[in-house]
């Protein structure tokens, strides 16, 4: 599998001249464009003095004459385990961030300490900024466990869309029961603890969150916990899909 491949064929992955570097660790913003402008850097052996150079996946990039890659770009999946927070420094608990073998990328969202399931990591910032605006409503589908039976009336009052926090009205939701105690919730938003909340506000509390689905890619079941890999061709279409829409 090769993702960078998948990359370089998208408009979404063709990025400028000094953010190609950045990734590259050549230094911050201010260091990798004084790079460029002291003509320390050549693109197919000419120097190229254009910060917003959009870097094609063929390109061969110098930097003082030494190449470096020209998409640097990874997305993962994971299947985050319970324990770890969604953060890449945290003082009190281990981070997801810890468990991958590069230190340069960060979650598409967040899960809660506890929740597990599918949690897509990258270290291409523009695309989860993309991927986070509310106007994409990416779906995100939950398993849930919940402390007491639940009821049939439950999955319209979902449908209508649940408040919480006593006033914050959530968008409509989909719940389909599948036992007295565990159903699967699709949310198209993500507000802070939101599918705990929406099951407090029907007096109901959740005992085990685990995320089966984001942006319509599944939680891969070879996956254990603490497990990841990059996403496949098909898997990073369906993000492109949603940021199209
Ligand atoms: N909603 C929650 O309450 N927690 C999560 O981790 C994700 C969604």
């Amino acid at each position: 599998m090769n993702v960078l491949m998948i990359a370089g064929e998208e408009e979404i992955h063709i990025k400028p001249l000094y953010q190609i570097l950045m990734k590259n660790q050549c230094g911050n913003i201010k260091q990798c464009r004084t790079l460029i402008k002291h003509q320390c850097v050549k693109v197919n052996g000419i120097i190229e003095t254009n910060m917003n150079y959009l870097v094609q996946q063929d390109d061969v990039i110098e930097v003082l004459d030494k190449i470096i890659h020209s998409q640097p770009f990874v997305y993962y999946i994971m299947n985050k385990p319970s324990g770890y927070v969604c953060a890449n420094h945290d003082t009190h608990y281990p981070c997801v961030t810890d468990l991958l073998e590069r230190h340069d990328c960060h979650c598409v969202g967040r899960l809660d300490k506890e929740t597990t399931g599918l949690l897509l990591l990258t270290n291409d910032s523009s695309m989860i900024k993309k991927l986070l605006l509310p106007q994409f409503h990416v779906a995100k589908k939950y398993l849930v466990e919940v402390q007491k039976p639940l009821c049939y009336e439950l999955v319209s009052i979902f449908l209508q869309g649940v408040i919480i926090d006593g006033a914050k009205q959530c968008l409509p939701a989909d719940l389909v029961i599948i036992d007295s105690y565990h159903c699967y919730v699709t949310i198209h938003e993500g507000k802070y603890h939101q599918i705990k909340k929406m099951f407090l506000s029907c007096q109901n509390c959740v005992v085990k969150l685990k995320r089966v689905q984001f942006a319509g890619i599944d939680l891969d079941d070879e996956l254990k916990l603490g497990e990841y890999r990059e996403l496949t061709k098909a898997e990073f279409q369906k993000l492109k899909e949603v940021m199209i829409q």
